[in-house]
């Protein structure tokens, strides 16, 4: 039986993948190439700098100084926050909020395990951070995704052994991770890159008829 959840939070608890791919498109735009979405699927849960670093190669921009490669991370970064300025409980993805509530009424205790800095801030604002009894995210860790570091964290502060947890992602570097800990996953949305997922839905709308047998 599973004891603990733990969710990513960009493409799984809310609708905030879109304004990453949208912000680094952006910079990509400028620096004159063009990202596209199957691209992007390598995006999804790796860190900002690392994330650059792809980026850069998919450009063929070569020879960037440290310094400059923090200047465009910055300046993606800014645009992300820039189109979440707006952003608001509508950009919960469906049947999330009910699901953690349930689930904890059965006794499975949750957690947040996002490789972004900003996860933290971003669950604040929407007011939902109270759903979950412990948040991990980029602040906390030195390795993102598929590296299991995060997850890892997550199971040790709810004190809940790997077995036992379940963690739910979008991205082929989260389900990587999970496994790397030997941990199962439920892959969210629509992409190929998901097929190493134990389980696969293809809306958080359907996440609750797979957890009515394992929890
Ligand atoms: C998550 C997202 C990535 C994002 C990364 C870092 O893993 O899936 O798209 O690049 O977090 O986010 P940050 O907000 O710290 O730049
Ligand atoms: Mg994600």
């Amino acid at each position: 039986k599973i004891r603990g959840c733990i969710f990513d939070l960009d493409g799984v608890v809310v609708d905030t993948a879109k304004y990453h791919y949208a912000a680094w498109k952006k910079l990509a735009d400028e620096l004159g190439f063009y990202l596209s979405i199957e691209e992007n699927e390598k995006l999804k849960g790796v860190s900002r700098m690392e994330s650059l670093d792809i980026i850069l190669k998919i450009g063929g921009i070569e020879n960037c100084s440290q310094e400059r490669k923090r200047l465009l991370a910055e300046k993606k970064n800014m645009y992300y926050l820039e189109m979440l300025s707006d952003m608001g409980p509508s950009e919960i993805l469906p049947g999330i909020v009910e699901l953690i509530k349930s689930l904890k009424m059965k006794g499975c205790r949750i957690a947040l395990g996002s490789a972004s800095k900003s996860a933290g801030m971003i669950l604040k604002r929407l007011g939902i951070e109270e759903l979950f009894d412990e948040i991990v995210d980029g602040n906390d860790i030195k390795h993102a995704k598929p590296h299991p570091e995060v997850f890892q964290t997550a199971a040790k502060k709810l004190g809940i052994s790997y077995e036992k947890c379940m963690v739910v992602e979008d991205a082929k570097a989260g389900v990587e991770a999970a496994h790397a800990c030997g941990m199962c996953c439920i892959g969210v949305g629509s992409s190929e890159a998901l097929s190493a997922a134990d389980f696969h839905v293809e809306s958080t709308a359907e996440l609750s008829n797979i957890f009515t047998v394992l929890v």
